[in-house]
């Protein structure tokens, strides 16, 4: 198995070891940190402002949400602080590491060491099974298979969708589909998990479970969640709202 060290970067090496009790409470490291952030679309020759000059700091252990109305930049903001969009000017650092530095590859390995990802198309693996897709990133990251089994099994019955383990996606409801996702995205134990509407699909019970669970990795692993979301019982339940509008903050 590669260690982060192998890949250069040493802060991150060093945070990899970490897995005591909420360690990153304790600190005031910046797990993200944007500066005069900026992204334009450019469809039919039109150019659409989506983000503009966004400086954000995100503390490790935060538990957090974008907010504000449809249109208004929550999920392009989301994705490029995750490395899937690149600015069009700007800069994002994900712990000390400026992601506009990195090859297509470094980004990579970055994102699967460090960031979980919860987005509002799934993403899930349609040729594999509600367990095999909770295993799949930390399969990528080399966790031996009987440990990700036993972790891929605990998170999905704690999202109570265990009896659905060897289920494949096409046959599971669109919260089911959304649970799994979140169990993949956090049973890699990444630093840092970015949401796109976690919420948008369950009903309120289902809802309430969810935000329980991330709240309690939150506290207990020192997790640190930034959400992009316009549902209030969400938003009700984080520490720090941060208002878009017009791809502005505040
Ligand atoms: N691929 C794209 N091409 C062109 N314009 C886009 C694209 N994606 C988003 N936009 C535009 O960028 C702006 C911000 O969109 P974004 O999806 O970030 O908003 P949002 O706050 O997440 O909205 P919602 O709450 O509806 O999910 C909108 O005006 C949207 O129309
Ligand atoms: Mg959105």
């Amino acid at each position: 198995m590669k260690t982060v060290g192998a890949y250069g970067h040493a802060p991150l090496q060093r945070k990899n070891n970490v897995n005591g009790e909420n360690r990153y409470k304790m600190t005031n490291e910046l797990v993200v940190r944007t500066e005069r952030l900026s992204k334009s679309y450019v469809a039919d020759g039109i150019e659409t402002p989506a983000v503009r000059g966004v400086n954000l700091k995100i503390r490790a252990g935060e538990f957090a949400a974008l907010a504000g109305p449809s249109g208004s930049g929550k999920s392009t903001l989301l994705h490029l602080i995750g490395g899937l969009l690149r600015p069009t000017s700007g800069q994002v650092w994900i712990e000390q590491q400026a992601l506009g530095g990195l090859t297509p590859d470094q980004l990579a390995r970055l994102r699967l060491r460090r960031i979980g990802f919860v987005f509002q198309a799934y993403n899930l693996i349609p040729v594999l099974t509600a367990l095999e897709n909770t295993e799949f990133v930390m399969e990528l990251q080399g966790v031996p298979e009987g440990q990700r089994r036993d972790r891929a099994l605990e998170l999905l019955s704690i999202l109570e969708i265990a009896e659905y383990a060897d289920r494949f996606p096409n046959k599971l409801s669109g919260g089911e589909q959304q649970r799994v996702a979140v169990a993949r995205a956090v049973a890699a134990r990444p630093a840092l998990v970015l949401a796109d509407e976690p919420t948008a699909n369950l009903d309120s019970e289902s809802g309430q479970k969810l935000m329980d669970l991330l709240r309690r990795l939150n506290h207990e692993r020192g997790v640190t969640f930034l959400f992009a979301s316009h549902d209030p019982r969400l938003l009700n339940q984080v520490e720090r709202v941060i208002e878009l509008h017009d791809g502005v903050i505040g």
